[in-house]
Order: C-alpha cells, then sequence, then structure tokens
C-alpha cells in the first residue's frame, strides 16, 4: 500500500517534523554559526540542491503526448475546493465526472447531486473513510484524477493515480517536501502520465496578459520578476471542517514560504523556467511571528481551545530566487497581517515593467505601440494602458472569458480546468507538467531550510536534469484552442 496509516498527524511528524523539521533543528544550529555565504551555487543544504541520475526505464516527459480522447472522464478527490473543479468539468462539454469522494458524505452527495443537476447523471460516491479514495483511483474508466484534499495527501494520491495509469490533477501545492516532489517526477517519468499542478493562478487575466506581453516582446530581455502570496487567512485558519482543520499546523511547524505557487507558477511561465532558464537558487529570511499570536490571543476563536499553540512561521517569508541566466524573483508569503491581498505579479524586462495590484505598465519606448509618450518615472495612463490590454489580452481568456464569467476565483478556474481537460483531450502536453509542479513546489521545503540556516543560499534541484537547455518555452500563447 502507498500510503500506511497515513493521518493528518502522522503525516506531519513523519515527514515535516522528521524530514524537514529535524534537519531545520540541526541547520538552525548551523546557521548562527555559519560563515557568510560563498558567492554563487552555494547551499546550505547541496544535497538537496543536486539531481539524482535518472533511473532506468524513465524518460522525460517535457514533451509527453498521450492518444487523443473523445471524452475526458474523470474523478475528483477532496470536495471543497474540488467542487469548483467538478462545476468546471460540468461547464466543460467532452468533461464527464464519473467519480466523487470525500471523507465526508454530505460533500460527496453534493458534489454528486451538482452532477444530476447539470447533466442528468449520477457520478459514483465515495467517502466514509481515510483510504476510501484508492477505490475510486483503481478504476479502469478513468482518465484523470482531480486531487484537492490537504496537503498532506497531495502526494500519495498522486502516486496511486499516476501507478494506475490514470494522470493526476494536483491542488497547490503539489508536494511539501522536495523528496516528494522527486517521487511525483520519477513516477510522472516511469508511467508515462502526466502529473500537472492546478495552478489556477497561471490562468488569471493579468498573468495571461503578461504572458502573451512576454512572449510578444514588449518587455524586451527579462530581467527581473516579483511575486507573492499576500493574503490574509487568519480567519480561515481557525475555522473548523475547513483549512484551519490542518494548514495551521505547517504555521507549527515550517518557518519559510508555505504556499509559494501562486506567485511563482505565473512568473516561472513568464521566464520559461524549465524550457530556456532554470531556477539556481535562493535566500529567504523570515520576519518574526506575531500576526496569528495576536489574533488567536484577541479573537479565542472556537472557544479559546488554541490557547496551547505555538506558531513558528514568520509572518512575512521573503525569498529571492536568482535562474542559471541571472535572472532574479522575489517571492513573499503573508496570510497572518491585516493586508488587501496581492500576488504581485510584477515583471520587468529592459522595455518595461509590468506591476499588478493595480495593474500598471510602464514601457520605455510607449511609441511603439501608439501610445503617449510618458515621463521617466511614470507608468502608461489608463487609456494607454487599456490600449495594450485589447492588443495583448491573451487568446485563451478572450476565447474563454464569457464561460468563465461567474466561476471561481474571477473565472481563471474554469479556464484553467478547461485548458487542462482541453490538452489532455488532443493528447498535448499541458501548459505545465510534472517538473513545473516540482520546482514550484519545492520552495516551501527549501526556503524554511535556508531561514533555518540564517539566510545561508540553498541550491534548488533541476528536476529536468539538464533538459531545460535544450527546451524551448511552451507556446500557450500560441496554441490552438478548440472548441470552446
Ligand atoms: N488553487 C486555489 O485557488 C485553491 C483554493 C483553495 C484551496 N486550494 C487547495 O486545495 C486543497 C484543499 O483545500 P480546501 O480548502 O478544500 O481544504 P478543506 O480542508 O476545506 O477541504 C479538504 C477536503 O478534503 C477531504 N479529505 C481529507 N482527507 C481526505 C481523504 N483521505 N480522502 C478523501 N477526502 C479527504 C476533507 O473531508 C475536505 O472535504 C489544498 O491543497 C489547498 O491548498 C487551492
Amino acid at each position: 500500500m502507498i500510503t500506511p496509516n497515513l493521518s493528518r498527524r502522522g503525516f506531519l511528524k513523519a515527514s515535516a517534523l522528521t524530514g524537514v523539521g529535524a534537519s531545520l533543528v540541526r541547520l538552525a544550529g548551523a546557521g548562527r554559526a555559519a560563515e557568510p555565504a560563498p558567492a554563487s551555487g552555494a547551499s546550505a543544504e547541496s544535497d538537496l540542491g543536486s539531481a539524482p541520475p535518472r533511473p532506468e526505464g524513465q524518460m522525460p516527459v517535457h514533451t509527453l503526448s498521450t492518444p487523443p480522447l473523445e471524452r475526458v472522464r474523470v474523478a475528483v478527490i477532496g470536495l471543497h475546493r474540488g467542487l469548483e473543479h467538478v462545476r468546471s468539468c460540468l461547464g466543460t462539454e467532452f468533461a464527464e465526472v464519473v467519480g466523487v469522494c470525500d471523507l465526508r458524505d454530505d460533500r460527496a452527495q453534493a458534489a454528486a447531486g451538482a452532477c444530476v443537476t447539470q447533466r442528468g447523471r449520477q457520478p459514483s460516491v465515495y467517502s466514509g473513510s481515510e483510504s476510501v479514495w484508492e477505490k475510486l483511483v483503481d478504476r479502469d474508466d478513468i482518465d484523470v484524477v482531480y486531487i484537492a484534499t490537504p496537503w498532506a495527501w497531495h502526494v500519495p494520491m498522486c502516486l496511486r493515480a499516476m501507478e494506475r495509469g490514470k494522470h493526476a490533477f494536483v491542488e497547490v501545492a503539489a508536494a511539501m517536501t522536495v523528496e516528494d516532489c522527486w517521487k511525483l517526477v520519477n513516477t510522472s517519468e516511469r508511467t508515462r502520465r502526466h502529473c500537472v499542478m492546478l495552478e489556477n493562478c497561471c490562468y488569471g487575466e493579468n498573468e495571461l496578459l503578461v504572458l502573451n506581453m512576454a512572449r510578444q516582446g514588449v518587455f524586451g530581455e527579462l530581467t527581473h520578476a516579483e511575486c507573492g502570496y499576500i493574503h490574509d487567512l487568519r480567519e480561515v485558519l481557525f475555522e473548523l471542517g475547513s483549512e484551519g482543520d490542518w494548514r495551521r499546523d505547517y504555521h507549527r511547524q515550517l518557518d519559510g514560504n508555505l504556499y509559494p505557487t501562486h506567485g511563482l507558477g505565473p512568473v516561472a511561465q513568464y521566464l520559461g523556467i524549465g524550457r530556456g532558464d532554470q531556477f539556481r537558487l535562493l535566500v529567504s529570511v523570515s520576519s518574526g511571528e506575531g500576526g496569528l499570536t495576536r489574533y488567536r490571543d484577541l479573537k479565542q476563536p472556537n472557544g479559546g481551545r488554541h490557547a496551547g499553540e505555538k506558531y513558528v512561521c514568520g509572518d512575512m517569508n521573503t525569498s529571492v530566487i536568482r535562474t542559471e541566466l541571472g535572472r532574479t524573483i522575489m517571492l513573499q508569503h503573508d496570510v497572518v497581517n491585516p493586508r488587501p491581498y496581492s500576488r504581485i505579479n510584477a515583471l520587468s524586462g529592459t522595455g518595461g515593467t509590468f506591476f499588478d495590484y493595480p495593474a500598471r505598465l510602464a514601457l520605455d519606448a510607449p511609441a511603439r505601440y501608439g501610445l503617449e509618450a510618458t515621463g521617466p518615472h511614470e507608468w502608461l495612463g489608463e487609456k494607454d494602458l487599456e490600449k495594450m490590454r485589447r492588443r495583448f489580452t491573451h487568446p485563451l481568456w478572450s476565447r474563454l472569458a464569457e464561460r468563465a464569467a461567474g466561476a471561481g476565483h474571477g473565472g481563471m478556474d474554469y479556464v484553467m480546468n478547461w485548458r487542462h481537460l482541453d490538452c489532455l483531450r488532443r493528447g498535448a502536453t499541458p501548459d505545465s507538467v510534472v517538473y513545473d509542479a516540482a520546482s514550484w513546489s519545492c520552495i516551501v521545503e527549501l526556503s524554511a531550510r535556508s531561514v533555518a540556516a540564517g539566510s545561508m543560499p540553498v541550491a534548488i534541484p533541476d528536476f529536468t536534469r539538464g533538459l531545460w537547455k535544450a527546451m524551448t518555452p511552451l507556446g500557450i500563447a500560441e496554441a490552438p484552442v478548440r472548441g470552446a
């Protein structure tokens, strides 16, 4: 069995504490006495940064294509966030939800009910135990398994899905440790199944716009990006029957970036990470902890039952990543302070700079696009930004925006799901594959290691094992879109 006795707390102990956590204790001691960081490629824990040779019998999946499908048969595990994926599938004419699964029967029944209402077909329902998902995954009439469960379950569910011949679409982050990232990579390569992380933010209207502009040279030579996940989740982190049941535990055990991919995914695609460039190393620094403790003490959530908890995750974690081509990325994480939502979503190059929240664009040569001249320190005016938006709106967004209206997260959940499902239908390589899932997710452990080592540089493993040098960016701006 792939998941022996995997209870939530058991996993955290086994993986986070003894795996990451114990090393962190060791590194924290080493970090205080550490020498100044060597200039390049240095690592607080160099064994994690290197790529083990590809085991025999495995082949790269960068360009993996699979036989086209007339309809895509879907199973969904975890039906809180997963209900949104069910809805997206129901709104995609070539997808069929054949099975739904949740520990909680009420959630599984509600998802099944939505399928009956919208499509008149009842999917099989699996509920009531921590291992019942295995039965669903073992069926032979499923093409792809959506995994929208707590983080501790992502990897065992992905592995079993791929071992049983299904593609895995997994929520963010795909994995919480480097070791688990390698398991995903090796299993995808061995089984020839896709493991796609459901990074919906890659499909936001502005992210797709920036991607399209970057691909068309608006920013010139790309040099720097900034991104993050700034989202006041204090209430959610104490919510019962929701993420509060498990997500707060990570704040008690890891000091680093616990949720890197919403910011990093889009930026990695702008820069062609894994395809022409690659993450090389990061340094990470955390502020002190304060937000969660203060909120807990002030609000006494759930009748004060969390009084004894100690939170170790710094409120603001800032990492700087350097890529093989010498570009830099600033990545932040803060979910415990009163601050308006932002993923920052910034990109700079020799020709211009974009910053989001709110959207702003500065160009070196606005006249090139028939826009009014700006002063040296000015963003484009609203009208000119709008002109650029009209000219560079991503074709995927243009085609799907109407259908996506009302879907989760401003429509990007639908656009993402439609796009991934359409790639499976056509047998095409999805916009992101397992190497992307791994390299965006591994930042959780690596940021914690750098923080624990006094912000020493940590090498980031090359999950492509050198293939990034030969690969060109996937053409998500240019790919054919059918049937929308
Ligand atoms: N991409 C996004 O915008 C976004 C938004 C929200 C959540 N998420 C991600 O989605 C995942 C789930 O988050 P959530 O907010 O729905 O969490 P949640 O705790 O609210 O819901 C998780 C669901 O999984 C079920 N579950 C737990 N263990 C299970 C098991 N062994 N078998 C079957 N079902 C099981 C629970 O009963 C629950 O219904 C997380 O990875 C989270 O990071 C992503």
